[in-house]
């Protein structure tokens, strides 16, 4: 009889990759994807923790599965990711929602067949939390389900502990697999037809740092010198180890697009300090300027928190003019989140809702401003996209060029996964609309 699975995933692309690799594990026991969730055996939400808002988008999801599985007592519901492997989390958990029955943590997903062939066996909820990273896993083979785009791990963990930031603590350290074992993944990726490949890190500048192997700008170049016609990203990169040499590679080879994320959080140097991130303002710019010396065209994207404790009106305007100054094509906006057990959230100059919600709305207005000022100049011209996906709603293919800016076009037949060129006729707000040139 056939065996169906679900799976729910909140979070970074680092958890979009990891359910594809759940999702092998489940293949490989003879589960198939279903639909939707109440036709699964076998429901895995995979969580996040970034922000409190994270958390709760999954305790509102698995809190629905109550009545599902009280007439489908068989189904089997695992949770596992960011939030589980916060201490004390897989105890609230399990007494929030007795009817799960597999909680696992970040460390635990090597071990995730093993443990649902173990609840196959017992009535009891089976709860594995490994408390330490332990080895790199090679060789599991991920059910990819991002066609054209293949993601690819090239560090674990992190060990820059900002102070606002929960990922150290449910992450783990910061380790990298071996240079051979990304490049050949990479090499077999293209030659199944991959057309894009994302190297993941939360902070890819490190890669490999105090050993033996290649750096990440070498590493980059040897993806890059991979044969065949394919697109190169990277992220996250932190600022403070953004080189010369990173910029110069991605400078040298067009398969690397020319649009970094580059997360700068503040424009205030007080709290930068606050925040730990070790570089100021003054030195993100110098960055920027690096970059635009040899790549004038290059898009920057970033990632920015408002609300963070202390953070006065001046600060905030520090912010707002950094988003000027540096033009963003666009940029992740977040209110600042206590995170239980990191640093920010002992601080005692919280800062009040109110306040976090209006600056949030005049960042966000001031980015979108931007993003759309940056699209309108698109019209009239003509750019290769790489056709990602189709959009039932608008009835269009949609695709992103070099730079990340995405367009809608309609085609006859299916274009996904083709580099095709395509001539902007509007910009609606951040996306493009356009039709496909035959050259
Ligand atoms: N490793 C990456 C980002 C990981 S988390 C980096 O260092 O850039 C993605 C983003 O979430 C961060 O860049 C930050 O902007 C945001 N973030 C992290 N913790 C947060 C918190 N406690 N509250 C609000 N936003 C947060
Ligand atoms: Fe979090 Fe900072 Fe590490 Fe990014 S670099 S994951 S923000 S601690
Ligand atoms: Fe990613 Fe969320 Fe974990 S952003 S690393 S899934 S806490």
């Amino acid at each position: 009889m056939d065996k169906f699975y679900y799976i729910t995933t909140y979070g970074c692309q680092m958890n979009v990759h990891e359910s594809e690799k759940i999702a092998g594990i489940l293949a490989g026991l003879g589960y198939r994807a279903c639909e939707k969730i109440e036709d699964a055996d076998i429901a895995v939400f995979n969580t996040c923790c970034i922000r409190e808002n994270a958390e709760n988008h999954a305790y509102g999801n698995i809190g629905m599965l109550k009545k599902l599985k009280a007439k489908k007592k068989d189904m089997i519901i695992a949770v596992g990711g960011c939030l589980t492997q916060q201490i004390g989390k897989a105890d609230i958990l399990h007494k929030k929602f007795p009817y799960v029955d597999i909680i696992f943590g970040t460390h635990n997903l090597n071990s995730l067949e093993e443990l649902i062939l173990k609840k196959q066996k017992s009535k009891k909820a089976v709860i594995e939390i490994e408390e330490s990273e332990g080895e790199i896993c090679e060789g599991d083979a991920p059910l990819r389900t991002s066609y054209p785009n293949a993601w690819i791990n090239i560090t674990y963990g992190c060990n820059n502990f900002c102070s606002y930031c929960i990922v150290p603590y449910v992450r783990g350290r910061e380790r990298s697999r071996r240079s051979e074992n990304i490049i050949a993944e990479a090499k077999a990726l293209i030659a199944e037809g991959y057309k894009e490949i994302t190297l993941l890190g939360q902070n890819v500048n490190s890669y490999a740092n105090n050993t033996d192997d290649i750096t990440f700008p070498e590493l980059l170049q040897r993806v890059a010198d991979i044969d065949g016609k394919f697109r190169l990203r990277f992220m996250t990169s932190h600022p403070k180890d953004f080189s010369e040499d990173l910029v110069k590679v991605i400078a040298a080879n067009n398969k690397i697009c020319n649009d970094v994320h580059l997360p700068v959080q503040s424009g205030s140097n007080a709290i930068l300090k606050a925040m730990n991130r070790r570089y100021t303002r003054e030195d993100y710019l110098k960055k920027i300027e690096l970059l635009k010396k040899y790549i004038p065209d290059c898009a920057v994207t970033t990632d920015l928190i408002v609300g963070f404790p202390g953070e006065t009106e001046e600060d905030f305007e520090d912010t707002l003019s950094l988003v000027r100054e540096v033009g963003f094509s666009s940029a992740f906006t977040f209110v600042y989140s206590p995170r239980e057990g990191t640093v920010a959230a002992k601080m005692d100059n919280q800062i009040p809702e109110d306040v976090s919600k209006s600056r949030i709305m005049r960042l966000v207005e001031l980015v979108n401003s931007n993003t759309r000022e940056q699209s309108s100049k698109y019209v009239g011209r003509t750019v290769e996209v790489l056709c990602e996906d189709y959009d039932d709603k608008k009835n269009l293919y949609l695709g992103r060029d070099e730079y990340g800016r995405m367009a809608y076009f309609a085609s006859p037949s299916n274009v996904i996964g083709e580099f095709l060129n395509i001539k902007i006729q509007s910009a609606n707000g951040i996306s493009l609309v356009g039709n496909i040139v035959k050259d």
